[in-house]
């Protein structure tokens, strides 16, 4: 897993100086998979259910799971660039959130507080905490900051599939659900909103998008629960 979150880490920085106005999504999807396999990796999301490409590419109002396609980033968007690799039957899964040139102020913010309101949740991730103190870290923070908490989508546990028990929630009151020990995998992965938390899925059967069409942000580390502190393996 640690391998496997090198190559993600690796290609979300190649991501990111990739993801500049002019480019299309899919151009990022078809660079995203040649450097995976060049790992020696596989892509984790392709043919996930069906899913038709390597990463994901959020546009804007898009929340998570944005098909990469013929779409142009321009000047002043904000992308959410998700990717996944399996490497000899490892999985590791991470995410940022990109400004595609100069954005204003409260892209920045909503771009800042989701990093924010993640990292405030990975903080939570050592043994004896439960596993909404997480979820509440996060859903504190966010709400702190004026954003609000996608409810419909979560983090989950990680390692030999992509999606493992538990459920990640980013929201949720303290002290509740499983203990946590030293060394569960879990991917942490907040989705915050400028507006309204309320999110729906598009006729493509995948692009999450606001239902009030705002912008939203997404970051996600996969992270090893510690005796008394997390190790983000995708960092
Ligand atoms: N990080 C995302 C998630 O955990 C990526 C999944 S895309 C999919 O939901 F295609 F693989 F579903
Ligand atoms: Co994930």
């Amino acid at each position: 897993m640690r391998r496997a979150g090198r190559i993600v880490s690796d290609l979300l920085k190649l991501m990111e100086k990739e993801a500049k106005a002019g480019v299309s999504t899919k151009g990022l999807d078809e660079i995203a998979e040649d450097f995976i396999r060049s790992q020696g990796a596989e892509p984790a999301f392709k043919g996930y259910y069906g899913y038709p490409a390597s990463i994901c590419a959020s546009v804007n109002e898009e929340v998570v799971h944005g098909i990469p396609g013929k779409r142009v980033l321009k000047e002043g968007d904000i992308v959410g660039i998700d990717v996944g690799a399996k490497l000899e039957g490892f999985f590791s899964d991470a995410a940022r959130t990109f400004a595609i040139g100069k954005v204003d102020e409260e892209n920045k913010r909503l771009i800042e507080v989701t990093r924010e309101a993640m990292n405030q949740g990975i903080r939570q991730a050592v043994e004896g905490n439960r596993l909404s103190d997480i979820s509440w870290a996060v859903q504190s923070y966010a709400e702190k900051n004026g954003l609000s908490v996608v409810r419909d989508f979560v983090g989950h546990g990680i390692g030999r599939n992509l999606h493992e028990e538990p459920q990640v929630p980013n929201f949720g009151k303290a002290g509740q659900g499983m203990k946590l020990v030293q060394g569960m995998a879990l991917a942490i992965e907040p989705m915050l909103n400028l507006g309204t938390f309320e999110v729906e899925v598009l006729k493509d059967g995948w692009t999450v998008v606001t239902k009030d069409h705002k912008r939203s942000g997404h970051f996600e580390q996969t992270v090893f629960v510690g005796k008394d502190k997390p190790e983000v393996v995708t960092g």
